[in-house]
């Protein structure tokens, strides 16, 4: 498989997120605390949009419960212990963030 481009570096400064879409999973892209991340772009609570949420430190807040996860983990560091962002894994090569595996390849 062929890396697939996400987003360029110079899009993304610290703190910052953009989403995209690869082969119909919608993508969360970012930096936070210095690295790339990418994590599918659904809440696992109520499974609506995360992306309209926070982004403070590696915390993505969900603007609709609130609850809060860990970008680089998927982790819930509130409310949800058993609940997780699914998070997919990424290289910076050249100037763009690319995931090294399809969404759906686990
Ligand atoms: S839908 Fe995200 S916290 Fe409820």
């Amino acid at each position: 498989m062929t890396a697939q481009l996400l987003a360029s570096t110079a899009d993304l400064a610290e703190g910052e997120f953009v989403t995209t879409e690869v082969d119909g999973t919608e993508i969360i892209v970012g930096k936070a605390d210095g690295r790339y991340f990418a994590v599918e772009d659904l809440c696992p609570h109520a499974y609506v949009n995360i992306s309209y949420g926070s982004l403070e430190g590696c915390e993505l807040t969900c603007p609709w419960h609130g609850y809060s996860f860990d970008v680089h983990s998927g982790e819930c560091l509130t409310g949800l212990e058993s609940e997780q962002l699914t998070t997919l894994p990424v290289e910076e090569r050249g100037g763009g963030i690319y995931l090294k595996q399809a969404p759906d390849a686990t």
